[in-house]
């Protein structure tokens, strides 16, 4: 959040001017002052330990950057900066740094604190951190346009940060001005596992090898699986690019992941304490009053952050109401705009099925290229997807005729850039690009017949805008490049629409694979809705009528309850059926969960463990069988023997029919093969991908 915003925020009313007073007073212990020109300092150089969250940079404009960091005890911040590493004439301290302390939720343990130092009363919030950290948001004003500058964090004359040329920024050139820029945009990144790492690592080499660093970072949301919490972002966001964001400013949009603690409607949350984002307009384009959505420029390109995730996406919403407003008043020569979920896809995700990816297709699509943008940005689906370029495709499901504008490649080597018109002119054609490749588990549904290149592989994008020319280059976790799209705007182009453009090939799911074989990976990013070790209503040694106890309007309060997991033998039950063997062959459970909206789940499955079959229901519906040749209750037949011993994935088919907001039901019939087996297991639970 924006320093002022948040400092007025936190003392809107009247506690204001006194606590404004009392927070100069408290970091008024620094003696620095930000208008300081002392030599450069003589330091007892710390151990950096003391600083939980490293050092980086954000909100930059042409005049003014902000250094964010944390600590695990209250320092005297200070931050010395100047165009010499070995010489930082300057410093800022005092009223240009806002201090937030994290007090956590308890309210006795937030007494205890306030009694124990009355005076951290008076400081604005962090809403999610540990209790006790400490985040200071330094903004540096008064700098040079389009220009480098070197760092360094202090705790009062102790320099933190070590004598390192890394720590360093550049301003943004005047808006207006004509200045390249690459761009690194990455979306759905937030694992810590290797895929992200090796995408971080590729754009380090290939950035390296042409002498072109970056000059910012998009991030188009799920930065932090799986639900966003601070220390989901410290370990997965923040440590995972930590060299790059200390130089780096990334522009982050929320995800869905993100938004399972963090707010857009209120600000509130671990990805609102995270980010200093413009909310008044600080680095060009309207004032949005919110970091839920906000624009920048660079030079002559505007970008335009949305959030598709918890606002009202219709076009009399105050963001769209907001966008026309910005779409408007922008002069600059490139419009691009980045969100989170993509209006095209069949990666992981279904923009033909889910509801905010169908809304922005409709309602923000045509905002958007009505105000002439070119290029869209977009993750969620965990693959990449490059569109020809293209102009409204609004339908449900996406067809390709009469919406795209040139079907060839875009590829400067293969078919040529694609063309538009200098300068901003409504409905000229964008390219839509889905790069949710960062570094979750990538996967492909299907076709969309607007894209030009689909590749299922971890990967990132490089963006180039150097004067009338967009380059975009895909390059693999491999470092290798996989696509590359080109956009020239020059002189007048008049778009023609293609009846029938070029179609992308035919593809198939990899062919239905045998019984045993079609158990696939979990998704990594999932929510468990029934949970392990959850309560399921059971019937053992009887068996019900017909498929009625899958039901929803069953009534099973006559069934007894008892934990997953059901059976007996191999130390594995929760629910020991121990008069099970040799006397009945079968157990049913249900339990019921709930969905709060059906349309945004992309994916959902069992995972379970089981000995030796099972058939799964879904609302009275069957959406799973393992090992049940025939029939389902006691006409089973044909059931075959499987060994328990590990959690499988098993994906629950045609769910999207059956799932309902609200109340559902997941019943199961578990089989043993044979009555006198030695063993038998069933232990499901029940997760989702949304
Ligand atoms: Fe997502």
């Amino acid at each position: 959040m924006m320093l002022t915003m948040r400092f007025q925020k936190a003392f809107r009313g009247p506690l204001g001017r006194s606590a404004v007073v009392v927070l100069a007073f408290f970091v008024g212990l620094v003696s620095l002052t930000a208008s300081d020109d002392s030599e450069t300092y003589s330091t007892n150089e710390a151990p950096q330990s003391i600083i939980v969250r490293a050092p980086h940079v954000q909100l930059a404009t042409p005049s003014s950057i902000v250094v964010v960091w944390r600590t695990e005890k209250r320092i005297n911040p200070v931050i010395r900066y100047g165009d010499d590493p070995a010489n930082l004439l300057h410093a800022v301290s005092n009223q240009n740094i806002t201090i937030r302390v994290a007090l956590g939720t308890n309210r006795a343990e937030i007494k205890q604190a306030l009694e124990k130092s009355p005076e951290i009363a008076h400081f604005p919030r962090l809403h999610s951190a540990v209790v006790g950290t400490w985040q200071y948001e330094a903004k540096i004003a008064g700098l040079q346009s389009n220009s480098k500058y070197y760092y360094a964090v202090y705790d009062g004359d102790t320099r933190l940060t070590g004598r390192d040329p890394s720590y360093r920024f550049t301003t943004h050139p005047l808006i207006g001005q004509s200045q390249p820029m690459r761009i690194w945009v990455v979306g759905d990144s937030g694992t810590a596992r290797e895929g992200q790492s090796l995408v971080h690592h590729a754009m380090t080499l290939f950035t390296a090898a042409d002498r072109r660093p970056l000059d910012f970072y998009l991030h188009l949301g799920d930065m932090a699986y799986n639900r966003g919490r601070d220390t989901e972002f410290q370990s997965r966001f923040f440590k995972m690019y930590e060299p790059t964001l200390r130089n780096v400013v990334c522009w982050p949009t929320m995800g869905n992941h993100e938004g399972a603690t963090s707010k857009g409607t209120n600000g509130v949350g671990p990805y609102y304490d995270a980010y200093v984002c413009p909310t008044r307009g600080e680095a060009g384009g309207v004032p949005s009053g919110t970091e839920a959505y906000y624009s920048f420029d660079y030079g002559r390109a505007h970008f335009i952050c949305l959030n598709s995730h918890d606002l009202d996406r219709k076009p009399t919403g105050a963001m769209a109401q907001w966008l026309k407003m910005d779409l408007e008043r922008t002069k600059a020569d490139w419009l691009i705009a980045f969100f989170h979920h993509p209006p095209y896809t069949k990666g992981s995700h279904d923009s033909d099925r889910e509801k905010q990816l169908v809304e922005m297709r409709t309602y923000i699509m045509p905002i958007l290229e009505s105000g002439g943008v070119d290029v869209v940005l977009t993750g969620h689906s965990h693959i990449y997807e490059r569109s020809m370029l293209m102009d409204g495709a609004y339908a449900t499901p996406t067809i390709a005729e009469n919406v795209i504008l040139d079907d060839g490649d875009g590829d400067p080597n293969g078919d040529g850039p694609y063309q538009k018109s200098a300068g901003i002119h409504p409905n000229q054609g964008a390219i839509q690009v889905v790069a949710g490749h960062g570094g979750a588990r990538v996967s492909r549904k299907g076709t969309i017949p607007v894209f030009r290149k689909i590749i299922v592989e971890h990967g990132s994008v490089i963006m180039d805008i150097d004067g009338d020319t967009l380059t975009g280059t895909m390059l693999n976790k491999f470092n290798e490049v996989r696509d590359t799209f080109s956009l020239i705007k020059r002189g007048r182009i008049n778009p023609r629409r293609i009846l029938n453009p070029w179609q992308p090939p035919n593809w198939r799911p990899p062919r239905s694979p045998g019984e045993d074989e079609s158990t696939v990976e979990p998704p990594e990013d999932f929510i468990e809705v029934i949970p392990k070790n959850a309560e399921w209503h059971y019937l053992v040694d009887d068996d019900p009528e017909g498929l009625s106890w899958t039901q929803l309007d069953f009534d099973p309060s006559d069934w007894p309850l008892g934990p997953a997991g059901f059976g007996y033998a191999d130390n594995d039950d929760r629910t020991v059926l121990s008069n099970m063997q040799s006397n009945y062959a079968r157990i049913y459970i249900r339990r019921e969960f709930e969905i709060e909206h059906a349309d945004y789940v992309a994916e959902i499955g069992l995972m379970i463990n089981y000995d030796d079959a099972f058939i799964a229901y879904l609302n009275g519906k069957e959406v799973a069988r393992k090992g049940v040749g025939k029939g389902h209750g006691h006409e089973a037949k044909e059931i075959k023997g499987h060994d328990a011993g590990k959690f499988v994935y098993v994906a629950l088919k045609d769910f999207e029919k059956h799932l309902k907001d609200g109340r559902n039901v997941l019943a199961i019939e578990g089989h043993n093969a044979n009555k006198d087996s030695t063993d038998f297991t069933l232990d499901p639970f029940l997760i989702i991908e949304d």
